[in-house]
């Protein structure tokens, strides 16, 4: 692993920044928001962008009644400096023909948005019935492209997160709260 001990894993996590009981009222909260969108009996997909909001996706669909499909994708972008090439690559794509859907994508965070600006474009491109994007976390400040979910549970200043899916170095995505990081933290 990538800590010499368990206590330089544990220093890691600097301080407890949303708690796992206000991730739950949130997440209720924006439950009975979302089923307004969605009264028109039209089926519903909840896609979700590997691997960051695996946690979310699943707390958010159990607090949907609004029947339901998920799905996932892997995706990874390019860039040339800090200008998008506008070329995102699926590296594992959808099962479903995503036209026949209200289309739901649930996302951790949105730093910079080049991320979700691009699938949004190719998901568009596809054709679906509505596209929508909620995320958990946003982090405006970083913002490269102009990009804004239509819905967002948490803003955040612009500091590094783990927990709940997020992850430093591939570890920390099951600590059921948002931590501050300190990746030097020993
Ligand atoms: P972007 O919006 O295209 O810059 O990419 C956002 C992705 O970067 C997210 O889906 C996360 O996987 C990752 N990311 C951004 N900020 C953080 C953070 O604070 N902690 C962990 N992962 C992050
Ligand atoms: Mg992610």
């Amino acid at each position: 692993m990538t800590f010499s001990n368990r206590q330089e894993y544990e220093h890691k996590i600097k301080e407890v920044l949303i708690t796992a009981e206000e991730i739950r009222l949130a997440i209720e909260k924006a439950g009975k928001q979302i089923e307004t969108w969605y009264d028109d009996g039209k089926p519903v997909l909840l896609v979700s962008i590997l691997k960051g909001a695996f946690v979310f996706m699943s707390d958010l669909s159990r607090a949907l009644t609004t029947p339901h499909e998920i799905g996932f994708m892997c995706a990874k972008s390019y860039y040339s400096g800090t200008v998008s090439s506008g070329v995102v690559q699926i590296t594992m794509d959808l099962e479903q023909d995503v036209s026949g859907y209200h289309v739901l994508i649930v996302e951790d965070i949105i730093d910079t948005g080049r991320t979700l600006n691009d699938v949004v474009k190719l998901l568009k491109a596809r054709n679906p019935l509505s596209l929508r994007v909620v995320t958990l976390l946003d982090k405006p400040e970083r913002r490269l492209v102009d990009f804004k979910a239509d819905m967002s549970l948490f803003t955040i200043p612009d500091l590094f997160v783990i927990g709940y899916g997020l992850d430093y170095a591939e570890y920390y995505r099951n600590l059921p709260y948002i931590a501050v990081c300190d990746p030097k933290a020993e």
